[in-house]
C-alpha cells in the first residue's frame, strides 16, 4: 500500500469548493502535485495558494469539465508540467431538484448528465495513457444516489446510476495495466452542493439549501480522508452510511425502501428547509 501521495502528481476536478477543495488541502498537507480544475478561475487560485502554503505545488487550471475540449487541455497540461499523471479524481458535479414534469425543456437534464457523466468520461478518456504509465489510480465521485434512487433528482440520479456502470466496466479494462479505480459514494456531506443545486428554472436553491445539513452530517474533510484512504488501498468501492444498511433492506423490500426514503429523509429535509425559509 503507497503511505503517502508525496511526490505524486493528482488531478482533482471541482477543487473550487467542497470535498475536491477538502481533498486539494489533504493532500497538499502530504506533499502531492496538484492540478486543481472548475470553472470559478479566482476560487480555485486560492484554492492553490492554500495548497502552496502547505508546502505542495499546485496548479489552478480552470475547465468546464462537460466541455471536451476543455478536458484535454487540463490533462496535457498536468503532464508537461509534472511529467507524469499518478491519479485523477473525477469530483465535479451539480444536481438540478424538480419533478421531470416541471422541468420547461430538457437543457438542464443534459447539463446534469454533461458534468456528471461526460465530464468523467471525458478526463479519464484523456487521462487513461498517462496513468497507465504510472499504474495510476482513477477515483470517481458517485453518490448514495447512485445506488439508490432518490425522487426530484432524476437527471442527478441518472447521471450517477451511468457513472456507477462506467466504472465497474472500465475497472476490468484497465486492471491488467495495473490501474485502479474506485468508486466512493458518500451520503449527506457539508458542502456548497445543496445551496448551488438548481430549481427546474436553473436558480439556485441559495442560504436555505443548507438547511438540509444537521449537526450529525459528515464535514467535507472527514469525507476526504475516507476518500483518500480507499484510494490508497486501491479499494473496490466505498459506500457510506446508511447506503449498506438501505441497499441490503431494497434487495427484500423495494418498495419499503421508497417509502422510508420519502418519510425518513426527503420529508424531514424539506421541513428543515421550510422552517429555515420562514425564520
Ligand atoms: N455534498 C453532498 O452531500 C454529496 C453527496 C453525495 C455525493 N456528492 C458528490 O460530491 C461531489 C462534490 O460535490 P460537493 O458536495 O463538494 O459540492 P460543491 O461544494 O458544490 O462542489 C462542486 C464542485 O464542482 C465544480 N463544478 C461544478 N460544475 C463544474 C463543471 N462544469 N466543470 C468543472 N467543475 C465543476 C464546482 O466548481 P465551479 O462552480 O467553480 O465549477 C465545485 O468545485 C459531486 O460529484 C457530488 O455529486 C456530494
Amino acid at each position: 500500500m503507497q503511505n503517502t501521495f508525496r511526490e505524486t502528481a493528482v488531478i482533482v476536478t471541482g477543487a473550487s469548493s467542497g470535498i475536491g477543495r477538502a481533498l486539494a488541502l489533504r493532500l497538499a498537507d502530504e506533499g502531492a502535485w496538484l492540478a486543481l480544475a472548475a470553472r470559478n478561475a479566482g476560487r480555485l487560485e486560492s484554492v492553490a495558494g492554500e495548497c502552496q502554503e502547505r508546502g505542495s505545488r499546485a496548479l489552478a487550471i480552470p475547465t468546464d469539465v462537460a466541455d471536451e475540449s476543455q478536458c484535454r487541455p487540463l490533462i496535457q497540461r498536468t503532464r508537461e508540467v509534472y511529467g507524469r499523471i499518478d491519479m485523477l479524481v473525477n469530483n465535479a458535479g451539480i444536481d438540478v431538484v424538480s419533478t421531470l414534469e416541471d422541468l420547461p425543456d430538457l437543457r438542464l437534464f443534459k447539463q446534469v448528465m454533461d458534468v456528471n457523466f461526460h465530464g468523467t468520461v471525458q478526463c479519464t478518456y484523456h487521462a487513461l495513457p498517462s496513468l497507465k504509465e504510472t499504474r495510476g489510480r482513477i477515483v470517481n465521485i458517485s453518490s448514495l444516489g447512485g445506488m439508490l434512487a432518490i425522487p426530484y433528482n432524476t437527471s442527478y440520479v441518472a447521471s450517477k446510476f451511468a457513472l456507477m456502470g462506467f466504472s465497474d466496466s472500465l475497472r476490468m479494462e484497465v486492471a491488467h495495466a495495473g490501474v485502479s479505480l474506485t468508486v466512493i459514494c458518500p451520503s449527506l456531506v457539508v458542502t456548497e452542493f445543496h445551496e448551488r443545486y438548481l430549481d427546474k428554472n436553473g436558480q439556485p436553491q441559495g442560504p436555505s439549501g443548507r438547511a438540509i445539513y444537521t449537526r450529525h452530517t459528515m464535514t467535507a474533510d472527514r469525507c476526504a480522508q475516507i476518500v483518500l484512504r480507499a484510494a490508497r488501498r486501491r479499494k473496490r468501492q466505498v459506500v457510506m452510511q446508511p447506503g449498506p444498511l438501505a441497499l441490503w433492506l431494497k434487495l427484500i423490500a423495494p418498495g419499503l425502501v421508497d417509502r422510508l426514503i420519502i418519510s425518513r429523509f426527503l420529508r424531514p429535509a424539506a421541513k428543515r428547509t421550510m422552517d429555515y425559509r420562514q425564520r
